[in-house]
């Protein structure tokens, strides 16, 4: 026999999140709640958890993949029936079932390992979690005897005018023998509103004499349960600040850190500096020695070292080193910018690579192009790749000079080192080392 199994509850209708997706892949600083609980129990290292799930099962099995062992339940009829469906999978697989609710991302890994100890260490049947809060926070309260004992959760909806005072509230987060818990929990009486609290197992267990042991966790906002979106803005905003506090101590520079949104899956080197109002989101990775900022939109990039970007959007995009970018461009899907590729003022780049010291300093427009070195591109060049239909691809070898407001009617080849006069319609291919000019653009003989 285990000595611990985890069942993540997460079946519920998520009614008052009013909300197309299910509650708990609802992102928090770019990565759904559930993951954050999920990463907080793996640490106990229990096996794989076991996760309920509702009627958006499919939704929750795309994210989470194989990661934890799913738990079907058909009909959401409250959060004790919830864990009742993992007894067939479960009844005398570990000593201790921990069970804790999938809106609850914020829970860190050493209050879940104190939990499971404060359990072992008093030989309790049932150890809660709680938390003293001068908030309600709609939570469950902990209703104790004249000498300390635990006797009951009350849910806020059944309180006493009495009970309601009571400032130690429920958090959620349980260890159960089990032993004592498979078969209590099917005996549980239907609560008033069609639903099986699991927060009436600590009644029976009270009744019955059994040892209920708790721990007080001190930080509130770890047991913040996530039930609409102002709660998850609140999780947001600690988590959030977490990255930004983790980011600084490894040695990046935040000027005026509230101003600055970070994901947590997004990495960033030492000695780079984040000025204020930048959204560093996804899949994103920055180099060390950077300047980023201030106004900048990064979305799943990758950055090299000693990279500037300036009041731009960058977007599923590559910068090898030194790269500088804007003010004001847009870097699409696609873009591959070589080291010392410069793109300023107003250019928009999308599926195109730019070799190394490339620039394209002015209002231009690259699309499914393949750029060589050493290229200038003048400002008003755009590649016209849609003929209304399809794309075409426009190849600048390198070393190539293209002259102000060329129009490149791609699919076109502009040779090495040749060179296109300003104002240039270029219909058909430049030879290497020659120049076209004129419109439609013919090649200068001489
Ligand atoms: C619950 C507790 C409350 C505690 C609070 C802490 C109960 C009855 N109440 O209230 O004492 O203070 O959490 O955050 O447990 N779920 C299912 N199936 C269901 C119903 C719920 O899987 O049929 C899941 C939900 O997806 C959710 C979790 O259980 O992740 C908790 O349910 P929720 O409705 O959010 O409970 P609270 O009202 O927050
Ligand atoms: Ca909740």
């Amino acid at each position: 026999m285990r000595k611990l199994a985890v069942v993540v509850l997460a079946a519920g209708q998520s009614t008052r999140m009013r909300s197309k997706l299910v509650k708990v892949l609802h992102p928090i600083a770019g990565r759904p709640m559930i993951e954050y609980v999920l990463d907080a129990v793996e640490s106990l290292e229990a096996g794989k958890a076991y996760l309920v799930v509702g009627k958006d099962a499919e939704q929750v099995r795309s994210a989470l993949g194989d990661r934890v062992i799913y738990v079907e339940q058909g009909q959401q009829l409250g959060t004790g029936h919830a864990l009742l469906q993992a007894r067939p999978l479960l009844e005398g697989q570990a000593e201790t079932v921990l069970s804790i609710y999938g809106d609850n991302p914020l829970i860190a890994a050493s209050t879940l390992r104190r939990l499971v100890q404060v359990h072992e260490e008093t030989n309790a049947t049932v150890t809660l979690l709680t938390v003293l809060s001068e908030e309600s926070l709609g939570f469950g309260r902990i209703v104790r005897d004249s000498n300390r004992r635990i006797n009951a959760i009350v849910e806020e909806v059944m309180t006493s005018p009495e009970e309601r005072q009571i400032r130690e509230l429920n958090a959620g987060v349980y260890c159960l023998s089990d032993r004592w818990l498979w078969p209590h929990l099917a005996g549980l009486p239907l609560g008033p509103k069609g639903e099986y609290f699991l927060t009436d197992l600590v009644e029976a267990a009270s009744r019955e004499g059994e040892t209920i042991a708790s721990l007080a966790v001190e930080d509130i906002s770890e047991v913040l349960g996530i039930n609409n979106r102002v709660h998850l803005a609140q999780a947001e905003r600690v988590v959030r600040e977490r990255v930004r506090h983790e980011m600084m101590l490894s040695g990046v520079t935040l000027m005026d850190p509230a101003t600055i949104y970070v994901d947590s899956t997004v990495k960033i080197g030492p000695d780079t500096v984040i000025y204020p109002n930048c959204y560093i989101l996804g899949e994103t990775t920055i180099g060390s020695d950077c300047s980023i900022g201030p106004n900048c939109q990064i979305v799943d990039s990758e950055l090299g070292n000693g990279c500037r970007i300036v009041a731009s959007v960058v977007e599923e995009a590559t910068l090898a080193e030194a790269v500088h970018v804007g003010p004001f461009a847009h870097l699409r899907p696609g873009s591959r910018l070589a080291a010392g590729v410069h793109v300023g003022n107003f250019a928009e780049v999308k599926m195109s690579t730019l070799g190394p010291g490339t620039k394209v300093h002015h209002v231009s427009y690259l699309g499914d192009a393949k750029v060589g070195a050493d290229v200038n591109i003048g400002a008003g060049t755009v590649t016209c790749n849609f003929d209304g239909e399809r794309k075409h691809p426009t190849v600048i070898e390198d070393g190539a000079f293209i002259g102000s407001d060329t129009m490149l009617v791609a699919p076109v080849r502009v040779g090495r080192r040749a060179r296109t006069g300003a104002g240039s319609v270029v219909t058909r291919d430049i030879p290497e080392g020659k120049t076209a000019y004129g419109v439609p653009a013919r090649v200068r003989e001489k």
